[in-house]
């Protein structure tokens, strides 16, 4: 299946964005297109307009006012939030319930905007929201109003947001001196959406005493599920020493009282929740799964536990500007799809050209532009909705799925195919011969999507542990299951990058 066409607009302003939204019937915002491209190549939606919002810079900005709130623009992607060393430094719930969502090419094109606007209720950030009671801004054609997180979701992909409003910005108030927090979520396999999910934050008086707590789950019923009755239970309870941890000399004495205690919480949370069934769990499993969630995320709030991930600050490399009209590709400026559009509109191409021509051309997928205009078959398509990682290239060296993406997208970017990380003598990459010399591929389908994590990890992160490594490549599929000889081409490779000579 492929999209139905489309007209495609990238405003530059969001006055513009406005204007379109108002002026078009059937128009829908484009912000990552992680779930609504997906949603458009199954053809369970098809707008006539769609408008990116991926040009107007200002929604990307991530700001701390001097009340010391954070404000994260709607375009942030969740990689630019878990770069922020703001984030990491000051909201650390945030930055460890990143950890959690989607896969890394995922994270480089999903922006928290458009996951707030989604409404999945197995989704992270609308959990966080509600946990951390932050403030979502819109604008609409009556103007700016802000609206509480708890008040914002309403039901299964249902918002309060009107036909003609943007997400602009989400603020998240102050982080308190003394908090402690924890988050934990199961998901079938790494990245997958949360069967069931917790957020907790303790505030405390002194460190310990504590004062006000919340805890919310999620991918259990249709929104957020705040626990207020769990939290006031919580109140004044005395939580072990900060710092506190499996090797902490109070350790066997707290396992007597605060853990005790997490554990009857944990019980009275699976009672307070009629979770909903679906194919990926029953309602009886995701009972016991609320019951674990809640019992981790309080001890990881207690300081039992270490944090899911850690990860590099350092962001990846950009290819530089590339002009508006035009896509760079492999290191070659390519005409883009428009100029194509464009050229079909002229008499003596009139013949053979599509009824609506741009509009036609909007709905490629960067994946089938990449393979039928510019030749480049190494960028292979899977099941082009997101889930095997065989598409995977780089968008100015970030990496993402070419099927969730459409072409025009790519205009005034840099896009690297596996073919880009080749050299140009026909010679194998180091990442190549790795591969080939660890038995790392077998029927080679997954190869290039392989190639592709693997290396933009590489440049993010020159020496990864093999954990990273797997979490990078959690979104790449391998039929052929040769998930190990991968993983050792790719450390393999790290380390003869690192100097190491045999
Ligand atoms: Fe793009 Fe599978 S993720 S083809
Ligand atoms: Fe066959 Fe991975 S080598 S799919």
């Amino acid at each position: 299946m492929k999209p139905s066409p489309f007209d495609y607009h990238r405003p530059a302003t969001l006055d513009e964005a406005l204007g379109l939204l108002q002026a078009h019937e059937d128009a829908r915002l484009l912000a990552g297109g992680q779930s609504l491209i997906p949603a458009m190549n199954f053809r369970l939606a098809a707008p006539e307009v769609l408008i990116d919002l991926g040009d107007i810079a200002a929604l990307r900005d991530i700001t701390v006012d001097q009340a010391g709130n954070l404000k994260i623009g709607a375009m942030a992607s969740h990689a630019d939030c878990q770069r922020s060393q703001t984030i990491q430094e000051g909201w650390p719930l945030i930055a460890e319930a990143l950890a959690y969502v989607a896969h890394a090419q995922v994270r480089h094109r999903g922006t928290i905007g458009g996951s707030l606007a989604h409404a999945d209720p197995a989704a992270e950030w609308p959990a966080l929201c509600v946990a951390l009671d932050a403030t979502l801004t819109v604008t609409g054609p009556a103007g700016t109003r802000n609206i509480a997180a708890v008040d914002f979701f309403q039901g299964v992909y249902a918002t309060s947001l009107e036909a003609h409003d943007i997400l602009t910005a989400i603020t998240f108030p102050a982080w308190p001196s003394g908090r402690r927090w924890g988050f934990h979520e199961v998901s079938r396999r790494q990245g997958d959406f949360a069967l069931a999910g917790a957020a907790v934050v303790i505030d405390t008086h002194d460190g310990q005493i504590c004062s006000h707590a919340k805890a919310v789950l999620f991918g259990v019923a249709d929104t957020p599920v705040a626990l207020p009755a769990l939290t006031r239970r919580l109140e004044r309870a005395e939580l072990p020493p900060a710092g506190f941890g499996p090797d902490h000399e109070a350790a066997e004495e707290s396992e007597h009282t605060f853990f005790q205690r997490c554990d009857d919480l944990a019980w009275f949370a699976r009672t307070a929740v009629e979770p909903r069934s679906d194919l990926h769990a029953d309602a009886a499993y995701r009972q016991d799964l609320i019951q674990a969630v809640v019992a981790l995320a309080l001890r990881q709030a207690a300081g039992a536990s270490a944090t899911k991930l850690t990860r590099s600050a350092q962001a990846p490399r950009s290819e530089g500007p590339v002009p508006a009209d035009k896509i760079m590709v492999n290191g070659r400026l390519m005409e883009s799809v428009g100029q194509r559009a464009n050229a079909h509109a002229t008499p003596e191409s009139q013949r053979n050209a599509p009824a609506n021509p741009s509009k036609t051309l909007s709905r490629i997928t960067l994946a089938d532009h990449a393979r039928d205009n510019w030749r480049l078959t190494g960028t292979h398509i899977g099941c082009e909705h997101g889930v095997c990682g065989a598409c995977t290239v780089l968008i100015d060296g970030e990496s993402a799925r070419a099927c969730l993406m459409f072409a025009r997208q790519a205009e005034g970017r840099a896009v690297t195919t596996i073919e880009g990380l080749t050299p140009a003598n026909g010679e194998l990459s180091d990442l190549q011969q790795q591969f080939v010399a660890h038995h790392a591929l077998q029927c080679g389908f997954c190869t290039p999507g392989m190639i592709v994590s693997a290396e933009a990890l590489l440049r993010e992160n020159p020496s990864p542990t093999a954990d990273e490594v797997r979490e990078a490549l959690s979104g790449n599929i391998c039929r052929c299951t040769g998930y190990v000889s991968i993983i050792e081409a790719v450390l393999a490779t790290a380390r003869l990058r690192q100097g190491e000579t045999t």
